[in-house]
């Protein structure tokens, strides 16, 4: 990581700040802060969910810009939707630099440049008998019938489905580049797994196909404004320009042990 120029945003994902050491969070943190960037942008799996709150708070504390974040997975291990939303959004009340963009319409970051997002979670549209530890871990799957794992992820992505097609139309009218902040990938192109695409089976938990569909309208609708994607979950990087589209999606290759940090410029 490089010196930020005053208009740098820096994208951070897959933290994953349950599975480090106590000291090497908070370098990470103050690594996260002596960056001094215009704005922090988190792509999901920060932590677990015990543990989220906690870590969005050591890092709204340090950093003096705005965090835009959207939750991932792992956020919400060893607890529900429920309890994890319950406690995110009482923190963002209190921490005003912290943004669930899941939660939120679009965020101005220039005068031409403004970020949206959601949560963005592996939606299940295509059948698959992969055992994930997702199944095991979250509260709401563990409960659950196979059939109705899937029925649940599928409504979550309905669910992103609709708030990105309520959020993205005003924000690329207003603005020539529009952010998107999810976790998982939106389209199977920069869904890799080992430098490979993930297999069909492995799709149903690494795509969020209804994202992808929400921004393959608005992206017709506005063909003038770009979209710049940022996700993670995959573990393996990629950038993809998606053809016949002005949608570019970016995913954040990431160690469990030594999460990467990239500074973005804004034009
Ligand atoms: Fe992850
Ligand atoms: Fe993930």
């Amino acid at each position: 990581m490089t010196d930020s120029h005053p208009s740098d945003v820096l994208w951070l994902s897959d933290l994953h700040l349950n599975l480090v050491e106590a000291s090497l969070v908070q370098e990470i943190v103050e690594k996260v802060a002596a960056t001094n960037p215009r704005a922090v942008l988190i792509t999901g799996d920060i932590s677990d969910g015990l543990r989220v709150t906690k870590h969005l708070r050591a890092l709204s504390r340090a950093v003096n810009a705005p965090i835009l974040f959207v939750c991932g997975n792992h956020d919400y291990y060893h607890s529900s939707f429920a309890q994890v939303t319950k406690r995110v959004q009482a923190l963002c009340e209190r921490n005003r630099n912290l943004v669930w963009l899941t939660r939120m319409g679009h965020v101005e970051l220039s005068a031409t440049t403004c970020v949206v997002g959601h949560d963005a979670l592996g939606d299940g549209r295509t059948d698959s008998d992969m055992d994930i530890s997702d199944f095991l871990w979250i509260k709401d799957l563990a409960e659950l019938s196979h059939e109705d794992r899937f029925k649940l992820l599928r409504a979550r992505g309905e669910e992103c489905r609709k708030h990105l097609a309520e959020v993205l139309p005003p924000a690329l009218a207003r603005y020539e580049h529009v952010i998107v902040l999810l976790h998982a990938p939106p389209f199977a192109e920069a869904s890799r797994f080992r430098g490979r695409p993930s297999s069909r089976e492995s799709l149903a938990h690494y795509l969020c196909a209804s994202a992808g569909e929400a921004m393959w309208q608005a992206s017709i609708a506005h063909p003038r404004a770009d979209i710049h994607v940022l996700c993670g979950h995959c573990h393996y990087g990629a950038d993809v320009a998606i053809p016949g589209t002005n949608i570019h999606v970016s995913v954040n290759g990431s160690d469990y042990h030594h999460p990467e940090f990239r500074l973005l410029s804004l034009r």
